[in-house]
């Protein structure tokens, strides 16, 4: 996000306008923690994870008492566009200030992947490779140990980081909460494996799904073979950002204060085949996430 953060400060003062800073998210918009910023402000950030602004949960902005006393903030501040940067939570405030008349443009930045109108959001591909950096070093313990390991990632919602690591990882089994699961017939592929030699494993589950303890109890009883489990757990949200991520923060954060310049508000953006695009942002909220089911049946006839 501190990439985004960047672009959006250094495309508004490229353009000669004020940029100011809400740190906190929406309690620090209602409690006006605003502070402008400059050049420097957002210098040496680009390579950092997190997000120099800070990030908070908001129940208060959920009301319409909230939301009010933000656009008075924002109004005190002298603002006339806002920039958005987040996951679902963060676009439900931005669809609000939308229907209340505020200029709002949303970036996604969010490792689930799982937000409508973008084929990838912000921070998805650097918690990839963290987990995939997780499941090479797990496989070297479970080839030599000739185990199976259950390994949890994120997801509560979404599959797609479960999906995209398990086919890069070459997991034996993904379970995603977008599609169901018969453990008959995964306890089936294990024995199956086992009996032509395969004498370890992988399988991803994403928390959505359940907790990946109990599965890999459920496995351990079903098979006989000796499973371990690793929960990856917050690791995936930090990190030095990977390149792409980079890329795309800078690309989208610029393309946000282009889209308020032209006075367009009430937009999202996004990146789709590889062209920026935006839509309505109160449309958007309205379309499901879905899985790439291409990838979902490559992932299965891959790792028969
Ligand atoms: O960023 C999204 C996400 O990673 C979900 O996949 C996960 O369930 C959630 O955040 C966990 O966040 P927290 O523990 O901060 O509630």
């Amino acid at each position: 996000m501190n990439a985004a953060v960047r672009a959006v400060v250094r495309k508004a003062i490229f353009h000669n306008v004020e940029i100011y800073g809400i740190y906190h998210g929406y309690t620090g918009l209602i409690e006006g923690q605003i502070e402008k910023l400059e050049l420097g402000s957002v210098g040496d950030i680009i390579h950092r994870g997190g997000t120099k602004l800070y990030s908070a949960r908001c129940p208060e902005f959920k009301t319409i008492e909230g939301q009010k006393k933000g656009i008075e903030q924002l109004k005190k501040h002298g603002i006339e566009g806002l920039v958005v940067i987040g996951g679902d939570g963060s676009y439900m405030g931005a669809k609000k200030l939308t229907e209340h008349g505020f200029p709002c443009v949303g970036v996604p930045g969010t490792i689930d992947n799982d937000i409508p109108g973008t084929d990838f959001t912000i921070g998805f591909d650097t918690a990839l490779n963290t987990v995939i950096d997780a499941i090479d070093k797990i496989r070297d313990t479970a080839t030599s140990h000739e185990r199976t390991y259950v390994i949890e990632v994120m997801g509560r919602h979404a599959g797609d980081i479960a999906l995209w690591s398990g086919l890069a990882g070459g997991a034996e089994t993904i379970l995603i909460p977008e599609e169901n699961y018969d453990m008959d017939d995964i306890v089936a592929r294990l024995k199956r494996g086992n009996e032509r030699g395969k004498k370890h494993s992988i399988i991803i589950v994403a928390e959505g799904v359940g907790s990946g303890v109990d599965f890999a109890k459920q496995i351990e009883e079903a098979t006989t073979f000796e499973t371990r489990v690793s929960v990856l757990g917050h690791v995936q949200r930090g990190g030095s950002p990977t390149a792409s991520d980079r890329v795309l923060a800078s690309r989208l954060g610029a393309f946000a204060v282009e889209l308020l310049l032209e006075g367009k508000g009430g937009r999202c953006v996004g990146i789709q085949k590889n062209e920026l695009v935006h839509h309505d942002i109160i449309e958007i909220l309205d379309q499901p996430h879905t899985i790439d089911n291409d990838m979902y049946r490559l992932s299965k006839e891959l790792s028969i």
